[in-house]
């Protein structure tokens, strides 16, 4: 009887788990559509339009740490976001330009 029992509250763990893999991932800030409505004018769509002097991002080769950085404080001609965005809006934005780069 213990057993059937045992086996009952396993499964149920099972199926708890289960429901925990496939439940949508905690949502936070959207990167892609930060870029569309911060980046674009300037990068581009695919990172490549380069206005102004703006690097191509599918070159970049700076990492996630620098790019927060340089979007955070500007450089050149870009603008700084510090003032815009939230600092969990500029990590999505920056992971989101990495996916610009790979190939
Ligand atoms: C006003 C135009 C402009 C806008 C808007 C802009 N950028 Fe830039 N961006 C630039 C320019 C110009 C550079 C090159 C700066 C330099 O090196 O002097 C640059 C460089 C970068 C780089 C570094 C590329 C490299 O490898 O050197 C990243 C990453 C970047 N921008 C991301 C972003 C993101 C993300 C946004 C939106 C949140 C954004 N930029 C909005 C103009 C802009």
């Amino acid at each position: 009887m213990w057993i059937r029992l045992l086996f009952l509250v396993f499964c149920g763990l099972l199926v708890l788990w289960g429901c925990g893999e496939s439940s949508p991932e905690v949502s936070g800030p959207d990167g892609q559509a930060i870029y569309t409505q911060n980046c674009v004018f300037c990068h581009g769509a695919d990172g490549r339009r380069g206005l102004n002097g703006a690097g191509d991002l599918t070159a970049s080769t700076l990492p996630l740490e620098l790019r927060k950085e340089q979007i955070t404080n500007g450089k050149g001609l870009m603008t700084p976001y510090k003032n815009i965005l939230t600092p969990e809006e500029i990590d999505a934005v920056a992971r989101f330009t990495l996916t610009l780069t790979a190939p």
